[in-house]
This record gives structure tokens, sequence and C-alpha cells, in this order.
């Protein structure tokens, strides 16, 4: 049956609004342009609670992602319907195919069993890269291959990306909801030693994200950081650079938007903090690591009320080590907290993949001075408890709200 190209508007409309027939898939192949896109896949997908449509565009065996909101998204499926030859819209019960040819669209019409999966939730959604989707960086760092199938040995990296990518999404979510960017944002990976996930993060803002976007990487490696500037080149990155240096005499950039800090050992994350409060960070992510100040300097002080009140922690080492890398972390936080920004802190992935992590993530936030009294009034109390004085607490002293 012949069809006009406002009559594929309209079925397409109705299953975006639809609660009976829902919008599943629409692909778009056989392009009028043969050297062009190849194909197109739009599926409805859910960021921060706003339903986005997802626009996956193959090209030269690479996938390229677009989120756009519905308006949008009309506007762009308006201008595809004219460039391919074969249009097929899957809703709950329906399957539509098009076919076009120069003159008339031609539509047949079939029911099928098809349902909507959870598009917030499930895992399929959550992994902003997908398994089966060829993305240029996972392939030149070999974590897939070309035809995006990621190796299982790779499979726990992959997550890993995955994971941090959707910690990236929430904040820059916050970020904007506070006014604190607005189309434009600079960003610092302290230590990023290979730079996986730098490069991950240039793969999200460049492609699925209307920001504007400046990233430098810095490492004290210089063997790493010409990898990492070559792999740029060839990937044609842009707005990305690595740099060879101190976290601690970083001066290239003022007023940072998102400070990162992931896996930096032992006390590189409080250099990276103190560096982060320097640039006026509005959001600051670390992972810490290999976190040994707290197990070297609580054993010094045995007449704390650390060892009066909890002795049996402290006999066995590896409970001291694991109970001082938490307190460590829970004063990193306390701290950040101390200096205007809202923290949070959660696992960055999970038991069954790689040993448990934590990310410790600070939005800059308006804190009231009774807040900031109470929070420095608990800090007080837990370093006397420990009979401490963190390298963090000398380092960033001078930015607690509170002294201002
Ligand atoms: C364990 S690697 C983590 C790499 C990457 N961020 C990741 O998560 O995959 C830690 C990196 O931090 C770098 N690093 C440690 N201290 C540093 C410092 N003070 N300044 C710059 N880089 C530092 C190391 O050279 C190393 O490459």
């Amino acid at each position: 049956m012949k069809i006009t190209k406002s009559q594929i508007i309209d079925i397409i409309i109705s299953s975006f609004r639809s609660n009976s027939e829902k919008f599943i898939k629409l692909v778009f192949s056989d392009s009028y342009a043969k050297a062009d896109i190849s194909k197109i896949i739009l599926k409805p997908i859910s960021i921060k609670s706003e339903e986005l449509i997802q626009f996956e565009s193959f090209k030269d065996n690479k996938a390229y992602h677009e989120n756009l909101n519905i308006s949008k998204s009309l506007e762009k499926i308006e201008d595809l319907l004219d460039n391919f030859k074969q249009i097929l819209i899957i809703t709950e019960g329906k399957t539509y195919q098009i076919l076009q040819n120069k003159t008339f669209f031609n539509l047949k019409q079939i029911n099928n069993n098809e349902t909507l999966k959870e598009t917030s939730h499930n895992k399929e959604k959550n992994y902003i890269l997908r398994d089966g989707v060829p993305v240029d960086f996972l392939i030149h760092l070999k974590i897939m291959g070309e035809n995006g199938k990621v190796y299982k040995e790779k499979y726990d990296k992959f997550k890993q990306i995955n994971k941090y990518l959707e910690f990236i999404d929430i904040t820059i979510g916050e970020l904007k909801e506070k006014n604190l960017i607005s189309d434009f944002i600079k960003c610092i990976d302290f230590g990023c030693g290979k730079s996986y996930l730098t490069f991950a993060l240039h793969h999200y803002l460049k492609n699925l994200t209307n920001l504007k976007y400046q990233i430098i990487g810095l490492d004290l490696k210089k063997d790493v950081i010409d990898t990492c500037n070559e792999i740029c080149k060839e990937l044609q990155c842009q707005n990305l650079e690595f740099i060879q240096g101190d976290i601690k005499d970083f001066d290239k950039l003022q007023n940072v938007d998102m400070v990162f800090s992931l896996h930096a050992c032992d006390n590189a994350t409080d250099y990276a903090i103190h560096k982060a409060l320097e640039l006026n960070a509005k959001a600051i992510l670390a992972v810490p690591c290999c976190q040994h100040e707290f197990n070297h300097t609580i054993p010094k002080n045995k007449d704390s009320d650390f060892f009066n009140y909890l002795a049996p922690l402290g006999k066995d080492g590896i409970l001291m080590e694991k109970f001082a890398s938490l307190a460590t972390d829970a004063f990193r936080a306390q701290s950040l907290r101390l200096c205007g920004y809202k923290v949070q802190v959660m696992e960055f992935i999970d038991m069954e993949h790689t040993p448990k992590n934590i990310i410790i993530k600070g939005v800059k936030a308006k804190i009231s001075r009774e807040q900031l009294v109470k929070l420095y009034g608990e800090m007080a109390v837990y370093k006397e408890f420990f009979g401490i004085e963190p390298v963090l607490d000398g380092l960033i002293r001078g930015y607690y709200r509170i002294l201002e």
C-alpha cells in the first residue's frame, strides 16, 4: 500500500506517544548515498529521567551515537526519510516495513509479539558503550575487535569504562542542572596512565553530548604520554592533549570544570584533590588506590582512642589495612564537604569483575555555615580519635570554607 511521508511521521509520533503500541526500534538502511552512513538504528533511551531517542549511525564499520529529545528526533527523522530506501519501524504489536523508490513509499504492515524492554534501568541501557558495536578507541586499545566484539579477557575493562561513563553522564547532568556549566566543559585527568578512561571521556563528550570540550590527560611517565599522544593523532581526537608532568606542578589551565583522579596511588589522590581545588573544579571524581597513609600513621600513636576503643582492629595487618583505607577515604570525603562540595562515595565496579573500588564524587554546592561548623567539629574529633595529621588536611586546610 502506498503511504506518504507525513503518514510515516504520524505512525512514528503515535508510537512515541502510545502506551499500548510503544516505540521499540526504527531502522534506516540501504542509503541512496552509498559512500555515506550505511544504517541508522533508533531506540528509546532514558537518561536521568529524560526520555530520549538514541541514533546509532554506522559508517565505515564504526558506530556513532547521538541522543536527541523527541522533537529534535522527529526533525532528524523527517530528513532521513529522504535518504534511505528501507525503513523498518517496530512497535509493540506492529512491524511496519517501508520501501521507498524515487517517487513514493510502499508500506507493508504485520503484527508482531515484540515488547519494549525497560529503557532506564536494564543493563543494556546502562551500557553506554555496547558489546558488538565498534568504537574506534576501544578497537585501538585492543578492548574489542574490528567487528566491535569485546575480547573475553578485556570484558572487565569494558565494564569499568562503561561504569565510569555512567558516573560522568550523571555528573554532567548535575553540573548542567546547577548551571555550573553551559555549552563548554574543561576536564583534566590526573594520573591518566594508559588513558583508557580519558579516551572514553573524549568519545562520550564528542559523540554523546552537544558540549564543546577541552580535555587534558597528565601523567608522570613520558613513554605513556608519548603513546597516548600518538593514539590521539591516529584517531584524530580533537581537543584532547596529553602532557607529561607532576600533578603538584600543573599550571596549564585555570577554572577547570571536572577533575579526574582515577587509581592514583596513595597520596597522589590527595595531591590531585588539592590541585582540583586550586583549579576551582566544579566537580571532582576520585577513585583512590593503595591508601597506605593512615595504615602507617595510625599505629604510630598507641595512646590514641583508636587503640583504646578499637584495639582488635589494630591486631591483624589485613584488617588494619582495610580499615585504614576506608578511614582515609572517609577523611577525603569529609574534607571535600568542608571545601563546599556535595559528596557521594559510591562503589565503582562490582566485586564480580575487579576488586571492589570506591569513587568519591564531589560537586560544588551551597553548604550552610551551620553545616560547616558541624562538619568541622566532626573532622577534629575524627583526627584526634586516630591521633593523626593527614597529608590532605595540611594541603587543603586553606580551602575549608569555615576558615574563610
Ligand atoms: C594506576 S595508574 C592509573 C591510570 C588510569 N588513571 C586508570 O585508572 O586506568 C596511576 C597513574 O598515576 C600516575 N601518577 C602517580 N603519581 C602522579 C603524579 N604525582 N603526577 C602525575 N601522575 C602521577 C602514574 O604514573 C600512573 O600512570
